[in-house]
């Protein structure tokens, strides 16, 4: 039976049992006393298992050649190891080349360090790196914790549809999905393109949310979340902004603006903990051995919460030159994120009650009348990873709130009958997935924790 070397190093196969491990080669050694080393990684965990190759082994000479990124397949014993890097090795009785690199020269992985703006550009290798593995990993492990932790809690996952014909957040970027031929797109007379022969028989885009769906689902499951691919074609070339990622959406009836910030602030911790227990080699790696205090401290620390309007006040008070000047009524940007977190508060904090004319048109408005029941939170060096807030839930605000942003009153028909047959008060927020792995795997550039990013001009994969 084949076994992955994660199982070698974590102990759990018998010492002197004959394995079988299929691999690449990382790295090999050849002793002048006929003794081949060769390092196998088989992505199953960071480390690699150590092979010991005697030149008794019948293709020993074939071995020689084996170069990074050769493939493998070794039979052998699992012995205790001599060497002080590893605690077993594996003494081959047999090795199986199955891919070879006939030309190691060209082979871009070399052991040496490669910038990860280089490793960008081989997005196709840049998994056999330390870097993307690891990250990989972590990836997968964050998500397992956000579908178990909200398992937990009784939501049922929505699968919300990515092809759409409305707008979600009333003011994005989307991209248009269409089967038209660009070369004899069909005008109607009033000379505007006639979209009724299009592929849906109406202008069709690509989604910026599962949330509007997701909540006619949280209006009947009382609980609910989609985990799934957005698309949003904002022209931003930002360390922070993919134009294709993901995004977590719960969804609660009968909730209100307290109940999400609480959720969210358990859903964070415990992923960071999962990740924590389950990924400390890849999370080691990834931050170069230095200390990983701060995901230790973000398990402990509560979250500071503060309204917009203070959160303006203290921009004004820092006295800072902001490249775009504080004033009550404007979004907080980035540069002001950074300020807010990692200088005022050093730590996570959640601005809540933001002005309703920055904000979406299903955000519930506040007595007050100028701001909405909503929070973002920030986090240091990534900013905003989650967005959320109270859903108007009363059908004449609702309509008023669809005129003030200008959207077409009958393209959210059935989002407005939500509100018109026992209607209810309820919340939910967005996380935005890569976000928050940047923010755990110290990679600041979001471009790095997905596999294959999409950014503007960037899709050769
Ligand atoms: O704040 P946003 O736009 O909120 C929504 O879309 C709501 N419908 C969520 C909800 O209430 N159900 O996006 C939510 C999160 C942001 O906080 C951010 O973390 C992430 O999604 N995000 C992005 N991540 C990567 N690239 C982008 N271009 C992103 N835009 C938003
Ligand atoms: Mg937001």
């Amino acid at each position: 039976m084949k076994t992955s070397i994660n199982l070698i190093i974590k102990g759990f196969i018998n010492i002197n049992k004959k394995v079988i491990i299929n691999g690449w080669v990382k790295t090999k050694r050849n002793s002048k006393y006929g003794i081949s080393f060769i390092s196998i990684y088989d992505g199953s965990c960071l480390k690699t298992c150590q092979v010991i190759i005697n030149n008794t082994i019948k293709n020993y000479k074939k071995i020689l050649n084996l170069t990074t990124g050769c493939s493998i397949e070794i039979i052998g014993l699992l012995i205790f190891s001599l060497g002080p890097m590893q605690n077993f090795e594996i003494k081959a009785i047999k090795v199986n080349i199955i891919g070879v690199i006939k030309n190691p020269n060209t082979y871009q992985i070399t052991s040496k360090y490669h910038s990860k703006e280089y490793l960008r550009k081989i997005a196709h290798l840049r998994p056999r790196t330390n870097l993307i593995s690891a990250t990989s990993r972590i990836r997968h492990t964050l998500s397992y914790a956000i579908h178990k932790f909200l398992n937990k809690n009784g939501f049922f996952w929505v699968s919300t549809p990515l092809i759409t014909c409305i707008d979600s957040e009333g003011s994005s970027k989307m991209f248009k999905v269409s089967t038209f031929n660009f070369k004899k797109i069909p005008y109607n007379n009033i000379g505007k393109i006639n979209y009724k022969k299009d592929f849906f028989g109406k202008k069709t885009f690509l989604t910026v949310s599962g949330q509007l769906t997701g909540e006619a689902y949280a209006c009947s499951l009382s609980k609910i979340y989609t985990f799934g691919p957005i698309f949003r074609a904002e022209n931003s070339n930002t360390s922070r902004h993919l134009s294709e990622f993901w995004m977590v959406e719960p969804e609660i009836a009968f909730a209100t603006l307290e109940d999400i910030i609480n959720l969210s602030e358990n859903m964070l911790k415990y992923i960071l903990k999962i990740v924590l227990n389950k990924r400390n080699d890849d999370l080691f790696f990834l931050h170069n051995k230095k200390n990983i205090n701060y995901l230790i401290k973000f398990l402990y620390y509560k979250f500071e919460q503060i309204n917009y309007t203070e959160a303006i006040k203290i921009l004004l008070r820092s006295k800072i030159n902001f490249k775009f000047p504080v004033k009550w009524g404007m979004d907080i940007l980035s540069e002001h994120e950074h300020y807010l977190c990692e200088k005022y508060f050093n730590g996570p904090v959640i601005i809540k009650n933001y002005p309703k004319n920055i904000k979406s048109f299903y955000m519930k408005i506040n007595k007050n009348c100028k701001t909405v029941s909503n929070m973002d939170i920030l986090v240091p060096k990534v900013g905003e990873i989650i967005g959320g807030s109270q859903r108007e839930d009363c059908i004449n605000i609702l309509d008023k709130r669809i005129k003030e942003s200008k959207l077409v009153k009958k393209k959210y028909w059935w989002y407005r009958d939500i509100r018109k047959y026992g209607t209810i008060p309820h919340a939910g927020f967005g996380l935005g997935f890569e976000r928050i792995l940047s923010y755990i795997t110290g990679l600041n550039n979001i471009r790095d924790v997905i596999p294959y990013p999409r950014t503007p001009n960037m899709i050769d994969f």
